[in-house]
């Protein structure tokens, strides 16, 4: 059974350590991705489950095997590198056939496989084109295709999807869950896109700076954050500094630095608490009566409207009104926001600052 589970895994390279007190278990069948910004140690995690790389400490256990010394051709892994990495002096079938024919499947096999997800990729009038007359874009697909046709158990993929156009790219990550869950396959995902995250996975691995902060679905991640950086980072939010006045069975109150008091979910907290309330923009609205502001920025995004105001409480507050709506919003304006008080949540008021809570370093 392929579940991979790493055990407190360590990795240092020089004085840089990439890969801090990891643990985690990914299920058999399960598609997982792993999400953050640019340097957190993504990469770094997939190749140690490669075994490109090995921990500097900790385990990589692969069905509850100890994978130390194990050379990735015996760990039943297909893999798109973030660098593509195709086989220059094969042709597009010729690479993508490259599982098939190593594993000895038969001719027909052989035959029929590599062209099957060719065609997944939109890729079959391209099968004799070699890697040098291919576009970025073109070998990502033909990499995509290769680790699918491999017949691994586990398919690990490094930002599979980066170099393709948002349209293709949207039709792809649908492609790739409904193929992995119809073959049975246990998925890592890495990507520094959260929407991608959102779309494809059934859980999400959020790491910053080595550490992993937060795992759930993608729903809890979004809709329950446990964590400042991920209310930020997933999804976009609104972020409030305050002091609590009071909790109430049914909702917190708290005071923003113009004394004006907004609402929240009830908490743990105790009057007096430095708190950051996150509200996202979806959930703010425009009312006769509420916190005051200006509007600075309209942005017309398609479907919504997007209202950047500076609130009496001097914070930005970002709000989305529909296209459809009758009202007009302009520059100067003033306008007073609500929201319902269970959509805002509180978190502790992080010691270093906001701004360096949310970091993306
Ligand atoms: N072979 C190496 N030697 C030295 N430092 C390394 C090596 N590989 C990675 N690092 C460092 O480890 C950290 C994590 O790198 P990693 O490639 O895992 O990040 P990532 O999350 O995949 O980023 P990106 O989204 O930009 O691909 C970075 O600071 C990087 O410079
Ligand atoms: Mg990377």
């Amino acid at each position: 059974m392929p579940e991979v589970e790493l055990r407190g895994i360590v990795k240092r390279f020089g004085k840089v350590t990439a890969s801090r007190d990891i643990d985690l278990k990914i299920a058999d069948g399960e598609y997982v991705t792993i999400l953050g910004p640019s340097g957190c140690g993504k990469t770094t995690l997939i190749r140690m489950i490669a075994g490109i790389i090995e921990p500097s400490e900790g385990k990589v256990l692969i069905g509850g095997r100890d994978m130390e010394g194990v050379p990735i051709e015996e760990r039943d892994i297909g893999y798109v590198f973030q660098n593509i990495a195709l086989f220059p002096h094969l042709n597009a079938l010729g690479n993508v056939s490259y599982g098939p024919v190593v594993r000895n499947k038969d001719r027909k096999e052989v035959e029929e496989i590599p062209r099957r997800y060719l065609e997944l990729v939109k890729l079959l009038d391209r099968m004799k084109m070699f890697p040098s007359e291919l576009s970025g874009g073109e070998q990502q697909k033909v990499s995509l295709a290769r680790a699918l046709a491999s017949g691994a158990k586990i398919l690990l993929l490094d930002e599979p999807l980066s170099a393709l156009d948002a349209r293709v790219r949207m039709d792809l990550r649908y492609e790739l869950r409904r193929i992995t869950k119809d073959l049975g396959l246990t998925v890592v995902h890495v990507t520094h896109d959260q929407e991608e995250a959102m779309t494809v996975s059934d859980r999400i691995v959020l790491m910053r700076n080595g550490r992993i902060v937060e795992t759930n679905t993608p729903e809890m991640l979004y809709l329950e954050p446990k964590d400042l950086f991920t209310a930020n980072f997933v999804g976009e939010t609104n972020l409030l500094e305050g002091v609590v006045k009071e909790v109430l069975e049914d909702r917190s109150l708290v005071e923003l630095r113009d004394g004006t008091v907004v609402e929240a979910r009830p908490s743990k907290f105790k009057s007096g608490d430095a708190v950051v309330l996150s509200i996202r923009p979806e959930r703010v609205h425009p009312a006769s009566e509420g916190l005051g502001a200006v509007i600075r920025c309209i942005t017309f995004m398609g479907t919504y409207i997007r209202i950047s105001v500076e609130t009496d409480s001097e914070d930005r507050v970002n709000f989305d009104v529909s296209t459809s709506e009758d009202r007009d919003y302009n520059i100067g304006d003033r306008v007073d926001l609500i929201w319902s008080k269970r959509s805002g949540i509180l978190y502790p008021r992080p010691p270093e600052g906001v701004q360096e809570a949310i970091k993306l370093e």
